[in-house]
């Protein structure tokens, strides 16, 4: 395909004039005058940057019509500033085809909308592309698919996280521990049992406590453990589209996935009066959540509507996470007395002798602090191994850490 089809440079301008429902008939019309003989297929989502990203095809930016651009940051983690389109043509080489693909999005009384068009030569070989580019940019593979800024992304990082999460580090009862992971486990390996009795073959839970005690470590070392797809949902904001539209998205994705783990953390953040009953809709559908596990975290069940709290068929069950008692923090600090000694160089620094002490002056500590009291304490050892050259007394450095948590503590709660 020649790809200097002539668009007239205010094509764009003119198209989204009026900007009403007659624009995709608008939009098409103008491709059959300019792609005469040409095959034109329309789709409402296509990951071609994706697609490009995974070596599958080469594209590049028409500078005609005039493309519109604007840039965002990545953020601390990703420091660079990246393109983002609202309007462009792109040249596409694909195997040994060349094709054009149009992306345009436009803003309707119900939110943002984003239309593609496709051009190839024959209607197979676009058919053939579109096909391919949903296969291949739906398949998360080594990664864990987040929704944020409006879109799925794949992440690598958070893959690696999940992977990094110990299930063994948790301190938890045995039998609790057992029971949940057992409970999605059969869930996954009982397909053919729901649908015999013809229930959903569906499943919810919350994870509900105070900040700092397990929920996101016990989520990530789980998914690790399911080995089916994990779909997370970071944010449902965004300044072009609601965020009904945005759940829709994070829908329609988890569906075309199934089996797998769609991931709400802190659902009173996303969930709001705007997209509630939306929400509700979703998680009720029967067919459509066929294989769905849907889990979510908060740390403030009673910001949460009853609506969803309280009806086993949204979220069967709910997973406490509390703060630790004295017998679990005493666990914890066995547990990081053993990494010190086999990792951390401190064999003879700490013998574990003031264990039971340190865990009854930690009432109150949830895991997050008690994990904040070893890295304080172990940042103090290293600041004084490295200036003295006696050994420090890592137990008694504890100690005096613990109290200056529990102060700091008091005087902000
Ligand atoms: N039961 C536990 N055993 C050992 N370490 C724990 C336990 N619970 C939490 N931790 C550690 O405490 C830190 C905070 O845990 P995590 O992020 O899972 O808490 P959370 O419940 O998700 O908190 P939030 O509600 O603020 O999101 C992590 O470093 C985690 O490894
Ligand atoms: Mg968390």
């Amino acid at each position: 395909m020649n790809p200097q089809h002539s668009y007239p440079d205010h094509f764009f301008r003119s198209v989204l004039e009026g900007n009403d429902a007659a624009l995709p008939l608008r939009i098409e019309e103008q491709l059959r005058k300019l792609y005469p003989g040409n095959a034109i297929l329309a789709c409402e989502s296509l990951d071609l940057e994706d697609y490009v990203a995974l070596g599958l095809a080469s594209s590049e930016v028409s500078e005609s019509p005039t493309p519109a651009l604007s840039y965002f940051w990545g953020g601390l983690d990703h420091d660079a500033l990246y393109p983002s389109y609202s309007q462009v043509l792109w040249n596409v080489n694909w195997q040994e085809h060349r094709m054009q693909v149009l992306q345009v999005s436009w803003q309707t009384s119900c939110g943002g909308q984003t239309k593609y068009w496709v051009m190839a030569q024959e209607p197979t070989i676009a058919e053939a592309f579109m096909l391919d580019v949903h296969r291949k940019t739906n398949d998360p593979g080594e990664s864990i698919l987040v929704f944020k800024d409006g879109h799925w992304e794949r992440s690598k990082e958070m893959f690696e996280l999940v992977h990094s999460s110990r299930m063994s580090e948790l301190v938890l009862p045995p039998e609790r521990r057992k029971s949940m992971i057992d409970d999605f486990k059969r869930f996954l390996a009982s397909q053919d049992q729901y649908l015999a009795l013809g229930v959903s073959w569906r499943r919810g839970a919350i994870l509900l406590g105070p900040p700092g005690n397990g929920k996101t470590h016990f989520l990530r070392a789980l998914v690790q453990e399911l080995e089916v797809p994990c779909l997370y949902v970071q944010s449902l904001d965004h300044n072009y589209y609601r965020s009904e539209q945005l759940l829709q998205r994070v829908f329609e994705r988890a569906r075309e996935l199934r089996p797998c783990v769609l991931i709400f953390e802190d659902l009173d953040a996303l969930i709001d009066h705007s997209n509630r009953s939306f929400f509700l809709n979703q998680l009720d559908g029967f067919e459509r959540n066929h294989g769905l596990i849907v889990i979510a975290t908060t740390n403030h069940p009673e910001n949460i509507d009853t609506a969803i709290m309280d009806r086993p068929s949204r979220f069967d069950r709910k997973y406490e996470f509390p703060l630790p008692d004295s017998s679990q923090r005493a666990r914890f600090l066995e547990i990081w007395k053993d990494k010190l000694h086999t990792q951390g160089g401190l064999k003879g620094d700490w013998d574990g002798s003031n264990i039971s002490k340190i865990a009854q002056a930690t009432e109150g500590f949830s895991f997050a602090y008690m994990k904040e009291l070893i890295v304080s304490s172990l940042l103090i050892w290293i600041h004084q191994e490295s200036q003295n050259s006696r050994r420090c007394d890592f137990g008694q450095l504890l100690e005096d850490q613990t109290r200056v948590l529990q102060e700091q503590r008091s005087s902000v709660g």
